[in-house]
């Protein structure tokens, strides 16, 4: 059976290059990958104070749709250094009511992408720093710093780069492995 991989992807922007990087990532992976996109746009912003018994439908729903994957895959753009707020506010939403976290234990794999040439390092590694305290089991390699995304694709949206569509397929192919190693065929 397919494992279940939910997609959060840190930009609104409809042209997003992000989303189009993890689009072409999930067609690109492993058959035994499916791969679910969560909106994250019509999240209310994290309030503990409605943080009740009977929390904000949306906050709900993605609880709901992070628990039912068996894995996440964070494509993530870099503001100023870290991740979107957008992205950080899902994250936020999915880790609590306390000690009922959505997302605990679930691996995860980050690819983070910038038009310029760090490849969005900066807010990869602060993704990194949030997934030890959420439990979550990160693969280490390859490490996914994507740059030069404006030009990744051509006019059809297409990957225009063999070497780019090589070190997708590796790091989806890294991505199964690593979750059959982390989150073997359990609690399924
Ligand atoms: C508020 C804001 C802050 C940004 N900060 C950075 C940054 O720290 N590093 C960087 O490489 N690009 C930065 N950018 C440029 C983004 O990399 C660029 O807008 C990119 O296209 C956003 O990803 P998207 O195409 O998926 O929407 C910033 C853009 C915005 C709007």
């Amino acid at each position: 059976m397919a494992r279940k991989v939910a997609v959060l992807v840190g930009s609104l922007r409809k042209g997003s290059f992000t989303r189009k990087v993890a689009a072409a990532i999930a067609e690109l992976a492993p058959k035994e990958l499916a791969f679910e996109p969560l909106e994250i746009d019509d999240l209310p912003l994290y309030n503990q104070d409605v943080d009740t018994t009977t929390p904000p439908e949306p906050w709900q729903r993605l609880r709901e749709r992070v628990r039912a994957c068996d894995a996440v895959l964070f494509a993530t753009p870099e503001y100023n250094r870290s991740v979107p707020g957008v992205l950080k506010n899902a994250i936020d939403v999915g880790s609590r009511p306390y000690g009922k976290s959505a997302w605990a234990g679930k691996p995860a794999a980050i690819v983070s992408v910038a038009p310029g040439h760090v490849g969005a390092f900066g807010a990869n590694h602060h993704l990194r720093q949030m997934l030890v305290f959420l439990d979550m089991p990160a693969l280490q390699q390859p490490e996914m710093y994507v740059s030069g995304a404006d030009k990744l694709f051509d006019a059809a949206g297409k990957l225009a780069s063999d070497t780019t569509r090589q070190l997708f397929v590796k790091f989806g192919a890294a991505f199964a492995r690593w979750i059959e190693r982390t989150a073997p065929a359990r609690e399924r």
